[in-house]
């Protein structure tokens, strides 16, 4: 039997049944590629089912706005895929493509996206690559070559279109990815239970723990953010983060950025104004990004009564909070505050 039979008979035996394996409706396919790029596959198919209620249909999407959008994917993280997801709506004039040639093009489609979704929705031959999939071909052929270099990331590509069955990419292209996330793991693959035992070069070598060979991520950048949480009796200030950074479009509490500790001639300095008295001040919150790490306080500044909102930041009262999209960072902070 060949490589991909092998994979696909793996797949109808061990493979997942997910939601958008039961369709071939190219929009449907592509929220959910676009949902699962960072996300696991159950926070990723409850929101999949949300999406697609209030969104059923390319149209509906088209006509949202982005705070609506992003109040949706609220707690999802990497809030940019949405409003690229908006984006991309909005170019498209008639059907969602289900054409690589026509996919490729749109924001937010890269090479592996195009190529699942074509194969999902219209059988067009075209391998999808992602990182599972770049790690059973680089332990199938014992690849030394680095796969975050443009040189590996290639010679991975051409072996993974030789792979493809051209009979059936669609299946083939899924089976990959489950085998990927189920079988041949990153860390301690049980190889003993391996379909492919046999083929596997890095099997046969004893270097299966060493492959994919990566470079290595760039350096984490270190952010300390002081937020202050104005309050004038229960109204509460928001002001929605601009374009060009992490968490567009997001709204959050006044934020002083800054390596410094907070004190109150900086707090006074920010706001323009000696009117306030300082609350409580919250723990150092530690945030994770893909490529940040945020330190982050909240401090509480009680504003007297009638001061007006400074500018740029929207007055929100307790029960309008809920409706304003909020960074996860923001949430865990309002859930430890609440208690
Ligand atoms: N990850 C990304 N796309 C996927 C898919 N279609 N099925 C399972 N996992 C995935």
């Amino acid at each position: 039997m060949e490589t991909s039979a092998r994979i696909q008979k793996w797949f109808a035996e061990n493979g997942r049944d997910l939601p958008w394996r039961h369709t071939r409706d190219p929009y449907r396919i592509w929220v959910s590629e676009i949902i699962l790029q960072q996300t696991r596959i159950e926070q990723g198919t409850d929101y999949y089912h949300r999406f697609l209620q209030q969104y059923p249909t390319l149209s509906a999407l088209q006509q949202t706005d982005e705070t609506t959008l992003l109040r949706l994917w609220q707690g999802l993280g990497y809030y940019s895929r949405a409003l690229t997801m908006l984006k991309a709506a909005r170019a498209c004039s008639g059907a969602f493509p289900d054409r690589y040639d026509d996919l490729i093009g749109l924001p937010g489609i890269g090479d592996y996206t195009a190529s699942a979704i074509s194969s999902f929705a219209s059988g067009e031959c075209r391998a999808a690559v992602d990182g599972n999939v770049q790690r059973i071909i680089a332990r199938l052929y014992d690849l030394e070559e680095p796969v975050d270099k443009p040189a590996g990331a290639k010679s991975i590509k051409m072996l993974a279109d030789e792979l493809l069955d051209r009979r059936h990419p669609g299946n083939h292209n899924q089976a990959m990815m489950d085998f990927g996330a189920l079988q041949c793991v990153p860390r301690n693959p049980d190889c003993h239970q391996c379909p492919l035992q046999a083929q596997c070069l890095a099997y046969a070598r004893g270097t299966v723990g060493e492959r994919p060979v990566k470079l290595g991520k760039t350096k984490q950048r270190k952010r300390c953010f002081h937020y202050l949480d104005l309050q004038a009796g229960h109204t509460r200030f928001l002001r929605q983060r601009p374009e060009g950074d992490i968490w567009t479009g997001l709204y959050e509490f006044f934020l002083i950025e800054s390596d410094e500790p907070l004190t109150s001639e900086s707090i006074r300095q920010a706001l323009g104004s000696d009117r306030f008295e300082i609350g409580r001040q919250s723990k150092t919150y530690r945030h994770v990004l893909s490529h940040q790490q945020i330190y982050a306080d909240f401090t509480v500044i009680l504003l007297p009564g009638g001061e007006a909102a400074p500018p740029g930041m929207v007055a929100i009262g307790p029960e309008a909070l809920d409706s304003y999209p909020l960074s996860r960072l923001t949430l865990r902070y309002l859930q430890d505050s609440l208690q």
